[in-house]
């Protein structure tokens, strides 16, 4: 069952947390000169036209990137976002994150960016190709299947986004067990993770995120959750805010995200707030 479209949230707050966190890891890396690989598991369509019909009905990217364009961002984390998404926004598009990723990293790096729904696939190739970059392959294939046959990458260096759209209960556990698999063969890997915050209103899905995250840290790896929590009602039932959890993330990208969110924030509405916090620190 693949009914979740995300032309319908593109560029909304979630979108905001989950994609600087990203560029952060991609930055990190590019710190070292030696090749890299990026998964992104969950990969959308790409890009996002807010004039077409899914985009234009709630709006949702008005209550997030819309709030940050033409901000002269004092983080560095936040400007690379800000120029990154510029060019789309431009065109009236957000750019999805298999394109931050591609815009993102060097010509040496590589790509991978999976999605299962047929629709979305088809539009995920025509963006990607359009951007006319090297070394990025799009699969039409489940996203943990394709991270148990692509993992772990040559040379070991890399990162994976997972941003399923729990719209069953039970990808809170694929989560899980998907990472589980791949830090058995890839110890390395930094790994981002987004989910929901839901209220009470989301039914069985309330606290299914907060479970997730206490048995990804039973894994023991260093991780952190970064959350925005955001007053206004969204046309998410229930979805009050959102995070991310980062499984061996690179060194100060938690200090690099604060200050980039603790800016954001103050753009989002005197209601919104920002918590980031060490699950397991490495010591
Ligand atoms: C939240 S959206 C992804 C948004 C994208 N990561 C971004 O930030 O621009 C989740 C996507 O996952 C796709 N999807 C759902 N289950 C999947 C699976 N098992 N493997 C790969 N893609 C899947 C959906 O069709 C949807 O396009």
């Amino acid at each position: 069952m693949l009914s979740y479209q995300h032309a319908f949230h593109a560029g909304n707050h979630a979108d905001v947390i989950k994609h600087l966190c990203w560029i952060g890891v991609i930055n990190s890396l590019k710190k070292k000169d030696k090749a890299f690989t990026l998964y992104d598991t969950h990969a959308g369509a790409g890009s996002y036209d807010f004039n077409e019909a899914m985009s234009a009905k709630n709006k949702e990217y008005e209550s997030g990137i819309s709030k940050l364009v033409q901000h002269g961002a004092k983080s560095s984390l936040l400007r690379d976002y800000l120029n990154l998404c510029e060019p789309f926004l431009s065109s009236d598009h957000y750019p999805g994150s298999p394109a931050l990723s591609a815009e993102a990293k060097r010509e040496s790096d590589t790509l991978h960016a999976m999605e299962l729904h047929p629709a979305e696939f088809d539009k995920l190739e025509i963006n990607i190709a359009k951007l006319n970059k090297s070394h990025c392959h799009v699969h039409k294939r489940d996203g943990f299947e394709g991270l148990r046959a692509l993992t772990p990458p040559k040379p070991n260096r890399g990162a994976i986004l997972i941003d399923p759209p729990y719209e069953r209960e039970v990808e809170y556990q694929d989560v899980v067990k998907g990472i589980e698999q791949v830090l058995k063969r890839w110890q390395q890997a930094q790994i981002v993770i987004w989910y929901p915050l839901l209220s009470a209103r989301a039914g069985n899905k309330h606290g299914a995120s907060e479970r997730m995250c206490a048995k990804l840290a039973e894994l023991g790896r260093p991780c952190f959750k970064a959350e925005i929590c955001v007053a206004e009602n969204t046309t998410d039932a229930g979805m009050y805010g959102s995070g991310v959890l980062v499984i061996n993330p690179p060194w100060q990208l938690n200090e690099q995200l604060e200050n980039a969110l603790d800016e954001t924030i103050t753009l989002m509405g005197e209601h919104a707030s920002v918590k980031i916090a060490w699950v397991n620190q490495d010591n």
